[in-house]
């Protein structure tokens, strides 16, 4: 298993590109199981995610070709609308072939994808969604066996959470549902916005992606279509970070910088100043920071997906921080490595309380429990003092597309080492 070995004291300066939303991609590559035929996706990120999605496609019946950041599905007629556990268990976003293979075929057998080390993350509303469709629904030896004899039909369907995920599935089974569904207290992320937009380039009626409440009205068929991916908006966001930790200047370019509008808000309360472009985002040298409190929550509230990053910087700043995460249950397994790392953090049940100490991190073997904890201490590296090595990277590769190389480009000291 690859390590990030990482010397902590440069100063990041530059210029860095993000690549393609992997939480975009995986539900619109998912979604081409709607249509028969070739599809073809841009600005796909060389992400273990996209592997694990193709190898679960390529099960199902469909032929898939990437290079270049391009991805080509073809979809073919499948017999046997099965989502093997084998494949499942590597990717929990896996749940996303539901909604697709039960409107295609009016039936559908997916694996219960696992929890994870963030939390439980149970599926129960993705399910409540497609039986408010018509389906009936049965667990059995951690399978979900859906069906719709006679096809689903549209229908309100009310979200007690808005859950990104379980929005998405819901779109895609609703596309070619009979009449009209309402999805009320709907996830507004972006990522909803450009599957919806792929949908309707498909042939689908969807209304209202962004808002809380989508309107969709079913259609018979759906046709293949090409699409590019949305630039990766945490991604953009853990490459600020890692400009601002340093108290480098670092412009992030190729992203939208109204989806990362409350870091921006956040970086500027804590003293940085940030200049917003057409496409990009900059982040100027800043010498010391105050720390402020963030509360996670779904977009447009500030993501959960950067909790972490931004808890590092809170390490480094001036006073203390209260970080709020209020949408997964255990988020805060980056706290006790940061804390091996000699930061001054006390985590309670939702809130960790970061005293800042700016210098103040002294580099350790650490390890990596999830994606973006990963992120977290590779940031933490790259201002502690001597030498951090970041184990079980592969937590890292799922969701990050070279990222090594995009911070050394920017003048980190820092290298992936083979175990
Ligand atoms: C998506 O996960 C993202 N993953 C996550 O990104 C992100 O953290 C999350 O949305 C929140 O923004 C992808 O898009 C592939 P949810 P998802 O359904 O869809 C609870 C990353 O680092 N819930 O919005 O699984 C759930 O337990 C990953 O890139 C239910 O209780 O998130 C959680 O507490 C991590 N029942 C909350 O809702 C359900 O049926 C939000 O989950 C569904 C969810």
């Amino acid at each position: 298993m690859d390590k990030m070995w990482v010397k902590g004291g440069a100063i990041l300066n530059g210029q860095v590109k993000t690549s393609g939303a992997k939480n975009s991609a995986l539900p619109i590559i998912f979604s081409s199981l709607l249509a028969e035929g070739k599809h073809v996706f841009f600005n796909v990120p060389d992400l273990l995610d996209i592997s694990s999605t193709r190898n679960l496609l390529e099960s199902l019946n469909c032929k898939t070709k990437y290079e270049n950041s391009t991805l080509t599905v073809e979809v073919s007629y499948l017999n046997e609308p099965l989502a093997h556990y084998d494949y499942v268990r590597k990717m929990r976003a896996s749940i996303l072939c539901l909604g697709p293979l039960l409107a295609r075929y009016k039936k559908a057998q997916v694996s219960l994808p696992g929890g994870c080390a963030i939390g439980s993350r149970p599926v129960n509303m993705h399910i409540e969604g497609m039986q408010g469709l018509g389906a009936q629904v049965e667990i059995k030896e951690g399978y979900i066996y859906a069906s719709t004899p006679e096809g689903l039909r549209g229908a309100t369907v009310l979200f007690d959470l808005p859950t990104v995920g379980g929005t998405e599935n819901i779109m895609m089974a609703a596309v070619l549902a009979e009449g009209t569904t309402v999805i009320e207290n709907a996830a507004k992320e972006p990522e909803i916005v450009d599957l919806a937009n792929y949908l309707i380039k498909m042939g689908a009626k969807v209304q209202g992606a962004g808002t809380g409440v989508i309107t969709i009205q079913g259609v018979k068929k759906l046709n293949p279509a090409e699409h590019t991916i949305i630039p990766d908006r945490i991604e953009a966001g853990t490459l600020l970070l890692a400009g601002a930790i340093t108290g480098g200047d670092v412009t992030v370019l190729d992203c939208d910088p109204s989806d990362i509008e409350p870091l921006i808000i956040k970086l500027k309360e804590s003293g940085f100043d940030i200049e917003v472009g057409e496409s990009s985002v900059r982040v100027l040298p800043c010498a010391s920071w105050r720390g402020v409190d963030i509360m996670t929550a779904p977009h447009p509230a500030f993501p959960t997906d950067l909790q972490a990053q931004f808890m590092a910087l809170m390490t480094q700043a001036q006073g203390t921080s209260l970080i709020n995460e209020s949408v997964f249950e255990n988020r805060f397994m980056h706290v006790q490595e940061l804390t091996r790392m000699s930061a001054n953090i006390t985590p309670k049940t939702k809130v960790a309380v970061v005293r800042g100490n700016k210098g103040g991190l002294i580099g350790a073997p650490v390890m990596a429990t999830d994606l973006r904890a990963s992120a977290c201490l590779v940031l933490a590296g790259l201002v502690a003092v001597g030498e951090t090595v970041v184990s079980r990277i592969y937590h890292l590769d799922r969701g990050y597309e070279g990222l090594e190389k995009k911070l050394a480009s920017l003048g980190a000291n820092i290298k992936r080492v083979s175990e």
